[in-house]
């Protein structure tokens, strides 16, 4: 089961729509368009649509040739960034200051690749629901599109996801056991001091020295609280505080990103946040309060499923294709909710080494045509062996 040659000879008019949605790139929960296209190519294909999950999310299912009730979900991701895209490739953005710089370009045409050659042929039996996501950068759309019931229209038994992943050999994917990506949430602290004449620190209670001691403190929570063998970050990446050279400020504020892949560690990381930012507070005659903003959750593979995954994609892209647990990423992914739901695997595949100015999220960056074939290969083999006919 190489790749699929039916595919590969439509890997033209994938490329086709790949560029169509470069150019017409649109943002979270703006996918109009892009759900309008995703939707067309679906009923053009006779698979059975159901639009409005999350405003712009599309799903199709496609029933197989048996009478099985089991039920696999396939997600891709169809949004864009705010970035002003810097290439001069003739499917450049249409809309300044929107990109695809993350392939959700051709996340979509992969799966409308898979869809159309799984609608033609249906050699499983069951049915694969795919799920056409709006708003992965931000705003958890695939979360929102649980919390409207997904799951509860569509009871699949597993969930599966892919991103490109440049520095990763074409041809190759990269699955792990556990977590791919990282959680992350965000943190504001206030500090509320006494201001006063910058002449007479003594009558105030200085919510910058505080600050400033909360800044050094906060740096020892991963290298003292978290166990060195597991990964971490705590990031501070605002400090606000005062207005003018002669007067002590009444307050200071902090902001911050943190990452983690085990929860546990997660909240091991948010109590010893708030424990310091109280104490140190404290110990400048101020108060302080941190306020957490909540975000992705670690994305975590099923073991059984990624070995799955992998199997799959060794019979696709040759053995030796599968690079097992390379180390994973500190940046998070919507799919997580996913993946609490229902078991499955969310897989790299390789995107070769583009230039570091033309990675993901990066105004050169452009997804690879190459991997059109080889990722709705991938979808299309998983589902005939996920749900195989007897
Ligand atoms: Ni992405």
């Amino acid at each position: 089961m190489p790749i699929y040659n039916a595919i590969m000879q439509a890997s033209a008019e994938m490329r086709e729509w790949r560029h169509y949605l470069h150019a017409h790139p649109e943002l979270g929960f703006e996918e109009h368009n892009t759900a309008r296209f995703v939707a067309e190519k679906l009923k053009e294909f006779g698979i059975e649509v159901h639009q409005g999950f999350a405003g712009t999310g599309v799903v199709g299912v496609i029933r197989g040739k048996g009478n099985s009730k089991r039920m696999i979900g396939l997600r891709a991701d169809m949004d864009a960034l705010p970035i002003l895209e810097a290439s001069t490739h003739n499917h450049k953005s249409k809309k300044d200051g929107v990109m695809h710089a993350c392939g959700h370009d051709g996340h979509t045409a992969m799966l409308l690749g898979a869809a159309r050659y799984l609608a033609e042929t249906r050699n499983f039996d069951g049915a694969v629901v795919l799920i056409f996501q709006p708003a992965e950068e931000g705003g958890g759309g695939g979360k929102v599109m649980l919390d409207e019931g997904l799951f509860d229209k569509f009871p699949v038994e597993s969930v599966w996801g892919m991103h490109n992943w440049p520095g990763l050999d074409v041809g190759r994917v990269g699955i792990h056991h556990g977590a791919a990506m990282a959680a992350a949430d965000v943190f504001d602290i206030r500090i509320e001091g006494r201001g006063g004449h910058a002449a007479m620190p003594h009558e105030t209670a200085d919510p910058i020295i505080a600050a400033g001691a909360l800044i050094q403190g906060l740096q020892s929570v991963v290298s003292r609280r978290v166990n060195p063998l597991d990964a971490a970050v705590v990031s501070i990446t605002q400090c606000h505080s005062g207005f003018t050279h002669n007067v002590i400020p009444s307050a200071a504020t902090l902001q911050g990103s943190v990452r983690y892949f085990n929860t546990e560690i997660g909240k091991e990381i948010h109590q010893t946040i708030a424990e310091m930012t109280d104490e140190v507070a404290k110990a400048h005659r101020c108060k302080a309060e941190c306020k957490w903003e909540i975000g992705y959750p670690p994305t975590t593979n099923d073991s059984e499923a990624a070995n799955r995954a992998a199997n799959t994609a060794a019979e696709v892209l040759g053995a030796g294709s599968v690079k097992m647990n390379p180390p994973p990423s500190m940046a998070a992914e919507d799919f997580a909710y996913m993946l609490k739901a229902r078991p499955g695997a969310y897989i790299w595949l390789g995107a070769g080494h583009p230039q570091a100015n033309a990675t993901l999220h990066n105004p050169n960056y452009d997804f690879n045509d190459e991997l059109l074939p080889l990722g709705a290969s991938y979808w299309a083999a998983l589902t005939e062996r996920e749900l195989a006919l007897e």
